[in-house]
């Protein structure tokens, strides 16, 4: 392969074109510090600007102010499974989980380990098609939080408008789709994600955290685990993942540079249209796993009419520069991975295929 490939994978996926460039002008030489990023101090003064620029982008392109903070840590968004409930969920509390997909089972059975959890909603009848309305939600008393994963990457669904609780922290995985769209962060006290999907290289997660969680956040665990010590040394407690800090800040730049969070969420949704516009007008060649109102516009799931056609559509479509394109083994078919990086070319050349496809084999 000569050419770069339309990746479609759910991640580590696709990053954008002018970031990599930008990456590979710096690689050798940082800013005239006459060394790569790679090689750098994380004490150095050069590297304390990037984790705080980084600090500051994230926060601007969140709408977030002064009571809230961004960490950069290790471990994967796996690691905060259990380092949720055990900074918040304390001895004779009970933490509610809304499951939607394999990842928030996860979540929750890490936290099962480690105390009380409630099931407050779930749509596992039917394999996680859909988002729970809020009528199905019901909560326990008084939670320490709720937890919810807002884009599913296995299932291909996305909560489209987000639950308030009132006084109850909200805490969102948002490994999949952070920053696909404008919403109001300011009603989370905690979101999570890897940074390996839509944020930039495999390496870092990104936690976003709300003050007067940090203050309350559990100090009896291992350290490396503690939020507020995190938060208390700027994500500089031990070596940070310093490379991938750096990558997340130059998405970032690129991010507002396109326009923030509203032109990403415009784009968004017209390259998902490209795809879920062929899958609707099939007479049934494709069809959807997700149901209609629960479309993800990051992670499009869909099925042929036999696991046959399904395997020469993704040789074929590789061979066409389209990569990544097989679905998770739960849901079968394919799925198309389309976060903020992967071009309007790169869905109308998958949609495009699609319908070539269809006609060959329909
Ligand atoms: C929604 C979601 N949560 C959590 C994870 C696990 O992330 P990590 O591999 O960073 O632990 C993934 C990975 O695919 C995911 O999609």
């Amino acid at each position: 392969m000569t050419e770069r490939v339309f990746n479609f994978n759910a991640g580590p996926a696709t990053l954008p074109l002018p970031v990599l460039e930008e990456a590979q002008r710096e690689m050798l030489n940082y800013r005239g510090s006459g060394m790569s990023v790679m090689e750098m101090s994380h004490r150095s003064k050069e590297y304390e600007a990037i984790n705080n620029e980084a600090e500051a982008n994230m926060k601007e392109l969140l709408g977030l102010g002064d009571n809230y903070r961004v960490l950069f840590l290790q471990g994967g968004a796996s690691t905060q499974f259990a380092m949720v409930p055990m900074n918040f969920l304390q001895a004779g509390q009970r933490a509610d989980y809304i499951l939607t997909g394999s990842w928030s089972e996860k979540a929750q059975k890490e936290a099962a380990k480690l105390g009380q959890t409630h099931i407050a909603a779930t749509t596992q009848e039917g394999n996680y098609k859909r988002i729970p309305s809020l009528e199905e939600i019901q909560l326990s008393e008084a939670p320490a939080y709720v937890h919810i994963t807002s884009n599913n990457t296995i299932f291909g669904t996305q909560w489209q408008s987000f639950p308030d609780f009132g006084d109850i922290p909200l805490v969102a995985d948002m490994s999949s789709d952070i920053l696909c769209k404008l919403f109001d962060a300011n009603k989370f006290a905690l979101i999570y994600a890897g940074a390996q999907k839509n944020l930039g290289p495999s390496g870092v997660t990104v936690v976003v955290i709300r003050q007067d969680m940090i203050e309350k956040a559990a100090t009896n665990i291992p350290t490396m685990l503690r939020y507020d010590i995190h938060a208390k040394n700027n994500s500089l407690y031990n070596t940070p993942p310093s490379y991938s800090v750096y990558m997340v800040n130059l998405v970032l730049k690129w991010l507002k540079a396109q326009g923030g969070l509203a032109a990403m969420e415009q784009r968004n949704l017209e390259k998902a249209a490209l795809i879920y516009d062929v899958i609707d007008n099939s007479n049934g060649f494709y069809t959807g796993h997700a149901d209609k109102d629960s479309r993800s516009t990051m992670n499009i799931t869909f099925r042929l009419p036999n696991e046959d056609l399904e395997k020469t559509f993704a040789s074929e479509a590789t061979k066409q520069g389209m990569i990544g394109l097989k679905g998770h083994r739960s849901v079968g078919g394919m799925r198309a991975s389309t976060y903020n990086a992967m071009s309007r070319e790169g869905c109308q050349a998958l949609s495009d295929f699609m319908k070539e496809f269809m006609r060959k084999n329909g």
